[in-house]
């Protein structure tokens, strides 16, 4: 990489590495997106050229202010007291009211991304790259829930017998209580969130332990925006406090993401508890599969495993967890694949260059590194992590013939499998036998293998000759099905629907 080269001489010199950087594999080239201008779906342009010494130096000067005690069970009781008190009040704003202010929220969000980008290197390790990301995908959120609570929650008249009336409403349902996972910790927090208020609901938002502040900074801005203060809580805390929120007995919903058994945790919890039957939205993992068939693009096939399986230090529910590649250019294939991994820089998150950054905590890198040490005789290739910190290195494990991946390995771990031409339904079934459904990607030129694949592989998010993560709102509503979740999907049309009432007032006339 180029390290060593002063920001200001890559920012004025005609050549540098933001436009030309390449991987650098003898076999291939392939453009560096890092830095390309992009919109988001609400036509905001992030991570132009110019705007990266303006980023960096915004990044830097945020700081980890604050630390947020784990709220007890007194903490618990209090604030669902207090948010049930003001839920009455916020329910019966007008849902037009209440989209402008997650529309304020939004912009003050967008003028604060720098520092925001900062917040999430420093306390989750997010890249410049994913910090550009995940501050799109929030503002994104914001802007959806409001536009889509401004189309859907309109009082209106149902047809009906002659001589009566039949009203027919959607408003909020009382407290939601959203738990949300570290990775996301703004993009997923805030989109919970969002849609919790914009359908005109009370919000106690618990975020992952490793991530309070990121979360504290994030409803901040929501209440500078206009939410009041009781109708949204922040209750910093691990499992227990989470325990004790979905134990609750004003709980109206809840919206969780995080693991699988976490999600069937809190079922059974919910299943339990005296009291009213909720909804419960579980957004969880995924052992997420590609298939690269003969015919497939070597050279994007590379690109697309690279992204999807070591950015974020493969620390996504969306990630590549498995690619299985046609024998006959397996061999030509993974070599490409290895030569760009060994391209991919680690390092300090708040570094332009840095590619893959630490993971999120002790605990994680040990469970990671204990399972490549437990599949040490498989590994085909290894990357190098630098010295101290917590730094995965980016791996490659070839899986036996028999072996099914069939529990979600949460960082930069790629399996490979290859299959022989003509076996691509044991490959299906071995896919769908998982019982998880989040993402599947598929790399084929012949559009009636596309057809016949995307039709029998069970997944909430298919995605066909491009990579299989960063789902955008809107355009890709995000969820999986199975293990995977229980959708509707982040993002998409159906999601708001979990978090209302729905009523019908019949009057004769
Ligand atoms: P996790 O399940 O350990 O924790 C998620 C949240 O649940 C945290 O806030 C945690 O404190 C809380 N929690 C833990 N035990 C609880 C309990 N018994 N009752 C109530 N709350 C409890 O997950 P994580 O490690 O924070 O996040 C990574 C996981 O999230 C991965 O499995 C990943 O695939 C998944 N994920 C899924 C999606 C999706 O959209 N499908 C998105 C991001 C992450
Ligand atoms: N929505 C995120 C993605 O698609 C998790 O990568």
């Amino acid at each position: 990489g180029d390290k060593d080269v002063p920001i200001d001489d890559l920012l004025t010199s005609p050549a540098s590495w933001l436009d030309d950087g390449a991987y650098r594999h003898p076999d291939i080239q392939l453009p560096r997106r890092l830095y390309a201008p992009r919109k988001n779906s609400r036509g905001i342009e992030f991570g132009s050229r110019v705007e990266l010494k303006h980023t960096l130096d915004g990044m830097a000067a945020a700081s980890l202010s604050g630390s947020l005690e784990a709220f007890g069970a007194e903490d618990v009781e209090a604030c669902m007291a207090k948010a049930q008190a003001a839920f009455p009040a916020w329910r019966g704003r007008d849902v037009k009211e209440r989209a402008s202010i997650l529309e304020r929220a939004a912009d003050l969000l967008e003028s604060d991304t720098t520092r925001i980008m900062g917040v999430l290197a420093k306390e989750a390790g997010k890249t410049v790259d994913d910090g550009i990301a995940e501050v799109r995908e929030a503002v994104d959120f914001l802007r959806y829930y409001a536009a889509e609570a401004r189309r859907i929650m309109v009082p209106r008249m149902l047809p009906g017998p002659v001589g009566e009336d039949n009203a027919y409403s959607l408003t909020g349902r009382g407290v939601v209580v959203t738990i949300a996972p570290w990775n996301f910790p703004l993009a997923i927090f805030l989109g919970q969130v969002s849609a919790a208020l914009a359908a005109g609901n009370a919000v106690v938002a618990k975020p992952a332990p490793q991530t309070p502040i990121i979360a504290a900074e994030a409803l901040a801005l929501l209440h500078k925006a206009g939410v009041p203060k009781d109708a949204l809580i922040l209750a910093p805390g691990g499992a227990e406090t989470g325990q004790a929120l979905v134990g609750d007995p004003r709980v109206a919903a809840i919206a969780f993401t995080g693991s699988t058994a976490t999600a069937k945790a809190i079922n059974l919890q919910l299943a339990q508890k005296p009291g009213a039957i909720i909804p419960f939205i579980a957004e969880t993992g995924g052992t997420n599969a590609m298939i690269a068939d003969a015919t497939a693009l070597p050279e994007q096939v590379t690109d697309d495993v690279i992204l999807s399986a070591f950015r974020s230090a493969g620390q996504r529910c969306s990630a590549c967890r498995i690619l299985y590649v046609q024998e006959d250019v397996a061999e030509r294939m993974l070599t490409m694949i290895q030569g760009s991994a060994a391209t991919l820089e680690m390092g300090d998150p708040m570094l332009p260059q840095t590619d893959i950054g630490p993971v999120i905590d002790a605990d994680a890198l040990s469970r990671l590194r204990d399972y490549v040490v437990e599949k040490k005789d498989q590994i085909v290739w290894q990357g190098k992590a630098p010295e101290g910190g917590l730094f995965m290195a980016p791996t490659i494990i070839r899986l036996r013939d028999d072996e099914v991946l069939d529990r979600e390995i949460f960082g930069p771990v790629l399996h490979v499998k290859t299959y022989k031409a003509g076996k691509l339904d044991a490959v299906i079934d071995e896919i769908n036998s998982t019982g998880f459904g989040l993402t599947f990607a598929l790399h084929s030129r012949i559009q009636a293998v596309i057809d016949h694949v995307t039709a029998r592989v069970g997944a909430g998010n298919v995605y066909v000759n491009r990579n299989q993560i960063g789902a955008i709102v809107e355009s890709q509503p995000f969820g999986g099905q199975g293990l995977s979740g229980t959708g509707p999907k982040a993002g998409g049309p159906l999601y708001l629907t979990r978090f209302v009432q729905e009523r019908v007032v019949s009057t004769d006339t």
